[in-house]
């Protein structure tokens, strides 16, 4: 049965650069049976040029530039951006602020991030050089419901990576990136039909 706009999950995306997640994210959202709808794109960043994607294509875009602002602050910001949206999800894609404990208990279960890594292996930065030096077979992404501690939230989903023996961190990051492009719609959409199946309270 085709869904309706009426039946899809709004979700937010929260991003600070390229946006190519996110962009994978829109396009998927706009194939027949797609559980959700890009219903904001905001940025910390008013030069994310996923921003301009997301306005080409008709979708509400939102800027709070971070700097002079505390972090409960920017997160406030962002935050009623996305109630306002009626965003019941947020997703991070590529969002490269920390967000405060307070923040992410408000969404606890409901935000999703993207991390370039075979999670629990890799938390934070430079992933990629880091799997090349320990002489990993794989690299990858995980989809993960995020926690107040980085990067350690359940992951909900990942997909592997072959690394040659010729890669840089940056041969790296961008057959990673093409499998992040695949992984986050399908984590997106299976999380929210295991949402929906899931019993209330
Ligand atoms: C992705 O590689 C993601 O894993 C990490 O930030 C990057 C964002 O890239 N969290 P893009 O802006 O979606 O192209």
């Amino acid at each position: 049965m085709a869904r309706t706009s009426a039946d899809r999950v709004r979700v937010a995306v929260f991003i600070s650069g390229a946006g190519t997640n996110m962009a994978g994210l829109l396009y998927a959202s706009r194939l027949a049976g797609a559980p959700y709808e890009i219903a904001l794109v905001a940025s910390n960043c008013a030069d994310a040029s996923g921003l301009e994607l997301a306005a080409l294509e008709g979708v509400e875009t939102f800027v709070h530039p971070h700097q002079g602002h505390s972090r409960e602050a920017q997160d406030t910001a962002m935050e009623r951006a996305a109630t306002d949206a009626g965003a019941e999800i947020i997703v991070l894609a590529g969002y490269m602020r920390i967000l405060s404990p307070e923040f992410v208990r408000r969404w606890e279960g409901r935000i999703l991030n993207i991390h370039p890594s075979l999670l629990p292996r890799y938390k934070g930065l430079d992933t990629f050089a880091r799997a090349i030096d320990a002489g990993d077979s794989h690299a990858g992404s995980s989809v993960h419901l995020v926690t107040p501690d980085l990067d350690a939230g359940p992951v909900l989903a990942q997909v592997r990576v072959a690394i040659a023996e010729h890669d840089t961190p940056e041969t790296l990051a961008a057959r990673v990136k093409l499998a992040e492009h695949q992984l986050y719609p399908r984590a997106l959409a299976d999380f929210i039909a295991s949402r929906a199946g899931a019993p209330t309270a």
